[in-house]
């Protein structure tokens, strides 16, 4: 179980390099296509890429779950350990399969998970295992749940169900008419995001109890209040995701309200736990602090976003532009990610290192804060420029429609080598103390 507890966090951390590597090159590919339509296009990277992000954050929060669940909810059978070893070898070799596949330029399958569907059965085997390894050992365990471990539970959960249920299109009454079918698809997306949220906010929880030393942010009735108020997000807010699709007005008013809730869920939590840090604590476990804290602030931008785009009159507009994509990179770069390099830098220790690395894993952070805040308004100004064009200005040539968009990509392009250099040296020194750290400690 360790080593392949070990071989996640580090197969994690190499996919977020991967996640970086391709993003950029695909932003290259998108502005100049003549030159890489010939080695590498953009309909094979943007998969590498979008696919390497979607298995670092998933593999991120799983390897977390796992690893700190060992001092939550004891204690592990031997049926445990190998249920949840067959999870993450199945899940990683899946992962090479769906890469090969890409390389093989052997697509299939839909958004977001554009890899022939067979490669869904080994993972959702995988998933299956560690379903079955996470509650078998869960139902032993006695007495009130911290809201970390409800919050994981509920995770594992949903990502069984909305897995499951993003492959529904599979039968062939689900593909009978298109508006079912995408109806579906992006109801199981949004809801599987929800799911993942689950496990990382669960593991940021879980931070802020040891970080803070004070097991009563995890409990309580608030507490239970807001786990609700998540709980109902995960199930009802998807319908903002099928704005453009012609269904009942109930149910796009249902899901506006809900979705603007789940946010107030996150900020209250850190808040929280920022009102009971004294300053010592703070100092001490500075990285991994300063990572909780970015979380924060990017809840705070992409709310804004989110608040606007939820607006169905708005996401008439910005659908189908940059800004949507501003919404996808801000929430799993700036929320999921800094979560995900918070629970790293806790559980490798990094803030007790030499005093030279972390200056520059120091470095690395402010250069990635800034660094995303360019990324992120220049995609916001390339999707009001596009929007501006294709509804406003009623263009039609897509040629037309990207030429004054083409300035504000670049921009973008060129603030991503600012966050691949910050994120991979951070990623490389995670990857290194990973190799050698005692994982059998806490
Ligand atoms: C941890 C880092 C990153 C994560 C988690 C991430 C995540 C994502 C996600 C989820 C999407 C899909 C967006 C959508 O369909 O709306 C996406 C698209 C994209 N990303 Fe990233 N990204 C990261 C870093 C980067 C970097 C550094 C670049 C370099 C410029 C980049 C360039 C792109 C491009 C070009 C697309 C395709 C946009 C399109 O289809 O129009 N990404 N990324």
């Amino acid at each position: 179980m360790y080593r392949s507890l070990r071989l996640l966090i580090i197969g994690s951390l190499v996919l977020l390099l991967a996640t970086l590597i391709f993003g950029l090159i695909a932003s290259w590919a998108f502005l100049y296509p003549e030159t890489y339509n010939k080695i590498l296009p953009f309909y094979q990277l943007r998969p590498f890429h979008v696919s390497s992000a979607l298995f670092w954050i998933i593999s991120g929060a799983t390897a977390s779950l796992l690893y700190y669940k060992k001092g939550a909810i004891e204690p592990t059978s031997k049926w445990n350990a190998i249920a949840e070893a067959t999870f993450i070898y199945l899940w990683l070799l899946s992962i090479i399969a769906i890469f090969t596949c890409y390389g093989l330029k052997i697509f299939g399958g839909r958004e977001y998970w554009e890899f022939p569907p067979i490669l869904c059965i080994p993972m959702l085997l995988s998933w299956i295992a560690l379903f079955l390894a996470y509650f078998s050992q869960l139902i032993r365990k006695a007495g009130e749940k911290p809201m970390y471990v409800w919050m994981w539970s509920t995770g594992v959960l949903f990502f069984l169900i909305t897995f499951i249920e993003q492959n529904l299109w599979q039968i062939p009454w689900f593909r009978y008419t298109y508006l079912r079918e995408i109806t579906v698809q992006w109801k199981a997306n949004g809801s599987m995001v929800g799911a993942w949220n689950q496990m990382i906010y669960g593991t940021s929880l879980f931070l802020m109890v040891k970080i803070s030393g004070d097991e009563r942010i995890a409990k309580g009735k608030i507490v239970f209040f807001f786990y609700m108020l998540g709980l109902t997000n995960l199930m009802f807010n998807w319908g903002h995701h099928i704005y453009n699709v012609p269904g009942a007005s109930w149910i796009r008013d249902t899901s506006y309200i809900i979705s603007m809730t789940e946010w107030v869920f996150l900020i209250r939590m850190i808040q929280g736990f920022k009102s009971k840090l004294d300053e010592r604590k703070k100092f001490r476990h500075l990285i991994a602090y300063r990572f909780i804290i970015a979380a924060e602030f990017w809840v705070f931008m992409n709310l804004l976003l989110a608040i606007a785009m939820s607006i169905p009159a708005i996401n008439r507009y910005t659908h189908g532009t940059h800004i949507t994509v501003a919404h996808a990179m801000g929430t799993t770069i700036g929320i999921n990610s800094m979560i995900l390099l918070a629970s790293y830098t806790y559980m490798l220790d990094i803030d007790s290192t030499k005093v030279g690395i972390r200056r520059m894993l120091g470095g690395c952070y402010w250069l990635a804060q800034y660094s995303l805040m360019a990324f992120w308004l220049s995609l916001v100004v390339a999707g009001v420029i596009k929007a501006y064009g294709a509804t406003i200005m009623e263009m039609t040539n897509f040629q037309e429609i990207m030429k004054p968009v083409l300035p504000a990509i670049k921009a973008f392009s060129l603030c991503g080598i600012g966050l691949l250099c910050s994120l991979s040296v951070i990623a490389v020194t995670y990857i290194r103390y990973a190799a050698t750290f005692d994982i059998k400690k806490k």
